[in-house]
């Protein structure tokens, strides 16, 4: 580890050091020598499992196309396993920063453990990447200068499908979601584009996360007969609870949707269960852009596993980074110029290229895909350009 002192100097250079330009010399040799220090914050056990990987995938991926080196310096991993267990998140956000030191945490999964993790690097003013978690106030009541998210809102997602319905012609919903911050502002965002154009959400139901005991609550849906049901599950609980509404032969007599995530890294294990779901999201399969296509072809090889949503947003998140290293040539420590220069890049995604609101949340389109095969389809863009309200945030 490099600090700026003798100490991290190297030996031939305090041996010269007596003259002022030789050792200005030397400081500089040191500083670029220097690691990045990256602390992934991520699921690594649980429900969110995959995902936690798959965004470290991604991440790792954009790393490597630069030859292991973001603004000149390499880079060197941390990682802690969030559980998504809120409870352990500021002990565990509190050993990537206070204990290693990190220039930068990227985490997490989680909206719950999201907020331990906002708090903590608001206090320590440290550098957070935000690689999927959607809790609305991390770019809303909590935004800062130094909070940065290559992944979504939760509202966003929802307000793309609450949109898709009205314009259907849809007007009683009923809502299905884990009982934390993900699902009830998925929900709160589907009901403000569904219901400014006359829908109604009839019933909101939800179980604690992460629960999987979905039956009752799937009869209950059924004995209210809506025009739809809106849900949001992810991971290891949306492969259950898509297997599970089928089971229950909902499949074909209430239209299901979700946002994305339901069938997002899924479908494999969900198989004949998904065939048609439709769903919004930032990302889909068959997207006509040669940087997606790439970038599928580089995972797939380096991995021997197909990209998702999430190995799409830790691949960002290391494009996020890069801007921002480039800018200060991997001296991390110059602050404000390495926030400067995240807000301003427009990042090269394989979903389309973006920038970053105001609150540092991007504003990208969302796309409506439909199951096929074990691919989440493109059909067309659901919301152009969508930006996050950013309610509450005063940068
Ligand atoms: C969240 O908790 O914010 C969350 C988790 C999993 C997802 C999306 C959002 O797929």
């Amino acid at each position: 580890m490099h600090r700026f002192t003798a100490r991290g100097l190297a030996p031939a250079c305090l041996a010269i050091a007596a003259s002022f330009a030789a050792s200005f010399a030397c400081t500089a040799a040191a500083q670029g020598s220097g690691k990045i220090k990256v602390g992934f914050m991520l699921p690594y056990t649980g429900t969110y499992a995959s995902l936690g990987n798959a965004i470290e995938n991604g991440f790792r991926m954009y790393v490597q196309e630069q030859g292991g080196r973001l603004g000149g310096r390499e880079i060197e991993y941390f990682k802690v396993d969030d559980e998504s267990d809120p409870a352990k998140a500021p002990e565990n956000a509190s050993k990537l920063i206070k204990r290693d030191q990190v220039d930068v945490v990227v985490g997490t999964v989680h909206s719950g453990v999201q907020m331990g993790i906002v708090k903590v690097a608001k206090e320590n003013n440290t550098l957070l990447i935000i690689p999927n978690a959607g809790v609305d106030e991390a770019t809303g009541p909590l935004c800062g200068p130094n909070i940065f998210r290559s992944s979504f809102s939760n509202w966003q997602p929802g307000y793309a499908m609450g949109h898709v319905l009205a314009e259907r012609g849809m007007k009683r919903v009923v809502t299905l979601t884990w009982k934390y911050a993900a699902g009830e502002q998925s929900v709160k965002g589907f009901k403000e584009a569904f219901e400014a154009k006359g829908g109604k959400v009839v019933k909101e139901l939800s179980l604690p996360f992460p629960n999987v005991e979905f039956q009752a609550l799937i009869t209950e849906v059924a004995s209210i007969k809506p025009d739809a049901v809106f849900v949001f599950f992810a991971g290891g609980g949306a492969v259950k609870f898509v297997k599970d509404w089928a089971a229950a032969g909902l499949k074909e007599k209430i239209p299901l949707y979700a946002s994305g995530f339901l069938t997002d890294g899924t479908l494999e294990a969900q198989g004949a269960a998904a065939q048609g779901l439709e769903t919004t999201l930032h990302y889909a399969d068959g997207l006509a852009n040669p940087r997606d296509q790439s970038f599928r072809l580089g995972y797939a090889k380096t991995y021997k596993l197909q990209p998702d949503v999430y190995a799409v947003q830790g691949y960002d998140a290391a494009q996020l980074l890069a801007a921002g290293a480039s800018a200060v040539k991997g001296d991390m420590t110059r602050k404000a110029e390495v926030v400067k220069a995240m807000e301003l890049t427009r990042v090269d995604s394989p979903r389309g290229s973006f920038t970053l609101s105001k609150a540092h949340n991007p504003v990208q389109d969302f796309y409506l895909r439909k199951v096929d095969g074990r691919e989440n389809k493109v059909g067309g863009i659901a919301v152009k350009a969508l930006a996050d309200p950013a309610r509450g945030c005063r940068i």
